[in-house]
């Protein structure tokens, strides 16, 4: 039987996990303007699903059926609790679990973590064998760099290919670079070179840089990926998956952060921090007239009210 991956069109369109952003209410937000194919958790601790801290932590597991395809994302070193983890999201019913080995941030490098895994094969090949054993028949997939220190497609990514993993999701930069550089795309042709020849089933994507439908398109033809995945291009423009380009009004724009306010509001009343919102403001409010002044004001509200309030009486 096809796993979801494999039924996807050609490109597809994901969005990128991005931590304290992508929830299921931003999610949501989304899913009803302009929908990409697959969709993305937060990145999620295995170690903290594993303790005491899991009731928190199933804040980023939340998601509605709207937003299916869905993956889950986890992250951690210890095979026992990852094993613990992709079972919790296949008792979720998630459609695919994904493993996190390309964050580069400090906090979790150090712990042995994220990028830092990349080169370890020994460990990866255990972490994987973990995964696919507590995921059972859910697809799994890898998001990772070309390199920690230095680009070693050939050596890590041609390992990844030869586990046959579901999915490879590269990010075309190595976790030294951050996303200081402009991503590498030449490098991510040479991925699809190498899993044609290792891995032909595994579906590929490509990730860094992408802002746009017909830029996908363009990566598509010309590297061969199966799919594209955008992350900070949301922030640039909620409607990045539109498949034709289109220019939106102010008052669209203010209409959907007052949705977004709302259902915010709604899904997580005090459970979470309402300065979460504010990284949000920059997105919705920008490049019309009045709008750095209005951002201005949002930024000193101390509650959802008080922002839709600044709102209604812009409007
Ligand atoms: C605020 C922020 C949070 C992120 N959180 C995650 C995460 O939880 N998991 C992950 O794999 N990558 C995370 N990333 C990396 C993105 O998913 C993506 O790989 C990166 O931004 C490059 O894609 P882009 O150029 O389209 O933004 C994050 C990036 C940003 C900017």
């Amino acid at each position: 039987m096809l796993n979801f991956w494999q039924k996807l069109p050609k490109p597809f369109l994901a969005l990128a996990p991005l931590d304290d952003v992508t929830d299921v209410v931003f999610r949501e937000i989304i899913a009803g303007i302009a929908k990409p194919d697959v969709f993305y958790t937060e990145f999620t601790s295995a170690d903290g699903l594993c303790s005491k801290g899991k009731v928190k932590l199933l804040q980023k597991f939340k998601y509605t059926e709207n937003q299916r395809p869905i993956v889950a994302q986890i992250w951690g070193k210890t095979p026992e609790n990852l094993y613990k983890a992709a079972k919790l999201v296949k008792d979720l019913k998630f459609d695919g679990v994904d493993i996190n080995m390309g964050c580069p941030d400090k906090t979790v490098m150090k712990q042995g973590c994220g990028a830092s895994l990349i080169g370890n094969n020994n460990l990866t090949k255990e972490i994987i064998d973990s995964v696919k054993r507590g995921a059972k028949n859910l697809p799994v997939s890898i998001k990772t760099r070309l390199g920690a220190g230095s680009i070693i497609t050939k050596d890590w990514i041609g390992f990844l290919l030869d586990q046959k993993l579901d999915a490879l999701i590269i990010h075309a930069r190595t976790a030294a670079q951050m996303s200081q550089v402009p991503a590498n795309w030449q490098e991510i042709g040479r991925a699809v070179k190498l899993k044609n020849k290792i891995s032909p089933k595994t579906i590929l994507i490509g990730n860094g840089d992408i802002l746009s439908f017909p830029q996908a398109l363009q990566m598509h033809k010309t590297y061969g990926v199966d799919g594209v995945m955008i992350g900070r291009g949301i922030f640039a423009n909620p409607w990045v998956f539109e498949k034709t380009t289109k220019v939106h009004a102010r008052e669209e724009y203010l209409e959907l952060l007052l949705k977004h306010l709302t259902l915010f509001e709604e899904t997580w009343g005090k459970t979470k921090n309402y300065q979460v919102m504010k990284k949000f403001f920059k997105m919705y409010i920008h490049s019309f007239e009045g709008a750095n002044q209005l951002r201005q004001q949002l930024m000193e509200t101390t509650s959802n009210q008080q922002a839709a309030q600044a709102i209604t009486t812009n409007t």
